[in-house]
C-alpha cells in the first residue's frame, strides 16, 4: 500500500504528462561531415536519412543513435531558408528538443492554453510503418519543443525517413540517456523560462544556485533547475551574474547571438570506459588541475572508483545526500564557444555537480582567456 500511494499521488498531480526525451535536433552547416563525427568520435551510429535521394527537396537530415539518445542533424540545401538563417545567425546548435507524449494534439493545446507560443500546429505524417503526430511550442531564443506521438509507429525514426546503417565501423562509448538539457538565457531572464516551465508544463523547481554557489575570482552566474512530472526530464537554466570579467554565459551569448542550449548531459555506466574510449576517438575535455583532487576523498568519502583512474582521466566527483556522481565536459563540439557535451554517471546521486562548478568555471576560464575573451 505505502508503495504506490505516492505513484498515484505524481500522476494526480503531473499536469503534462511526458513520457521523456524524444530526440534533440541540431541545424548544422554539414551535416554529412558532422554525422561522420558523432559516429567516429561518439559512437552513435546512422540509423535514418531524409534528404533528395528520399523526396525531401530542402533539406538533409541524418538520424544517429546510441541506446535511447537520438540525435538529427539537418543542414539546408538552399540559401535563405530557417535552417540557413539560423545557422548563419547561431552557428551550429540546437534548434529542437524533442519531448515524447501520448497525444501531441492535446499536449499542443494545454501549452498554448496556458501562455506557450506555437511553432507549428498539430499535423500527421504517415507510411507504411505507421503514423506519426508532431506539433510544438517555442521556448527561449529561437529553441523549440516539438512534441512526439508515436504509440504505433514501428519505422527508424519518423515517416519520410529511410533506414540506413552505418558505413563506418562504429563502436558504442556506452552513452545511454539524455539526462538534462541545459539553456543559457540573457540577464533576467532566468525566472521568466522557469516560470514558463512550471506554468506551461507543469514543472516542478528542484534546485536553485546563486552567485554565491556559483562564482569564481572572475565570473559568475545564477542557475536553477526545472523537472518534469516523472523527473525523466530536466532542464537546468543559467542566467549570468555580474562578476569582474566576462562570464561562460555571455561569452555564449555573444557567440550563439541569442539564449540557446548550453550542454546536453548524457549518462553512461561506465565512465571510466566511455571517456577513455572518446579520448581516444579524439574528443577533447575540459581540464582540471591536479590539486583539484587533493581534497576528493574528504570532500566525497569512500568511492568504489581508483581516485587515480578519475585523475588521469580528469573526471570530477561530488556527492549530495542520496550518493555521488562522476562527470566530465567536453570542450565546444563546434568552433564557436557554444553547445558542448557533458557526461555522467549517477551512483545515487541526484544533483548536478554543485560541489564541482568552481573548479569546472576554472578550467572554463583557462579556455576563454586562451580565446581572448575572458
Ligand atoms: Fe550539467
Amino acid at each position: 500500500m505505502t508503495t504506490t500511494a505516492p505513484a498515484a499521488t505524481a500522476q494526480a498531480t503531473d499536469t503534462f504528462p511526458l513520457k521523456g526525451t524524444d530526440h534533440l535536433e541540431f541545424y548544422v552547416g554539414n551535416a554529412k561531415q558532422s554525422a561522420l563525427y558523432y559516429q567516429a568520435a561518439l559512437g552513435f551510429e546512422w540509423v535514418a536519412y531524409a534528404g533528395p535521394e528520399t523526396g525531401v527537396r530542402d533539406r538533409v537530415s541524418y538520424v544517429l543513435q546510441q541506446d535511447k539518445i537520438r540525435i538529427v542533424l539537418t543542414s539546408s540545401l538552399l540559401p535563405d531558408t530557417e535552417i540557413s538563417r539560423h545557422v548563419a545567425l547561431h552557428g551550429d546548435g540546437v534548434k529542437v528538443l524533442a519531448l515524447w507524449v501520448d497525444d501531441a494534439e492535446s499536449a499542443y493545446y494545454t501549452a498554448l492554453e496556458r501562455g506557450a507560443e506555437s511553432a507549428f500546429a498539430p499535423f500527421k505524417r504517415s507510411d507504411e510503418q505507421g503514423e506519426v503526430v508532431m506539433s510544438a511550442i517555442k521556448t527561449y531564443g529561437d529553441t523549440i519543443h516539438t512534441f512526439v506521438e508515436r504509440t504505433n509507429y514501428t519505422g527508424a525514426f519518423l515517416p519520410g525517413f529511410q533506414p540506413r546503417k552505418s558505413v563506418y565501423p562504429v563502436k558504442s562509448v556506452g552513452l545511454k540517456y539524455v539526462d538534462h538539457c541545459v539553456g543559457n538565457v540573457e540577464l533576467g531572464g532566468m525566472d521568466k523560462w522557469v516560470k514558463f516551465y512550471q506554468d506551461v508544463m507543469g514543472f516542478k523547481l528542484l534546485i536553485t544556485f546563486d552567485d554565491n554557489d556559483i562564482s569564481t575570482e572572475y565570473t559568475a552566474l545564477m542557475s536553477k533547475v526545472v523537472s518534469n512530472g516523472n523527473g525523466y526530464v530536466k532542464f537546468p537554466i543559467n542566467e549570468p551574474a555580474k562578476g569582474l570579467k566576462k562570464s561562460q554565459i555571455e561569452e555564449y551569448l555573444d557567440f550563439y547571438r541569442s539564449a540557446g542550449v548550453q550542454h546536453i548531459a548524457v549518462a553512461t555506466d561506465d565512465i571510466l570506459a566511455t571517456v577513455s574510449q572518446m579520448r581516444a576517438n579524439g574528443v577533447d575535455f575540459l581540464y582540471v588541475p591536479e590539486n583539484y583532487y587533493e581534497d576528493v576523498p574528504e570532500r566525497v568519502g569512500a568511492i568504489e572508483e581508483n581516485l587515480e583512474d578519475l585523475k588521469r582521466q580528469n573526471i570530477l566527483i561530488d556527492r549530495d545526500e542520496d550518493g555521488y556522481l562522476l562527470q566530465i565536459f567536453t570542450k565546444p563540439i563546434q568552433d564557436r564557444p557554444t553547445v558542448f557535451f557533458e557526461i555522467i554517471q549517477r551512483r545515487g546521486a541526484r544533483s548536478f555537480g554543485k560541489g564541482n562548478f568552481k573548479a569546472l568555471f576554472e578550467a572554463i576560464e583557462r579556455e576563454q582567456e586562451l580565446r581572448g575573451t575572458l
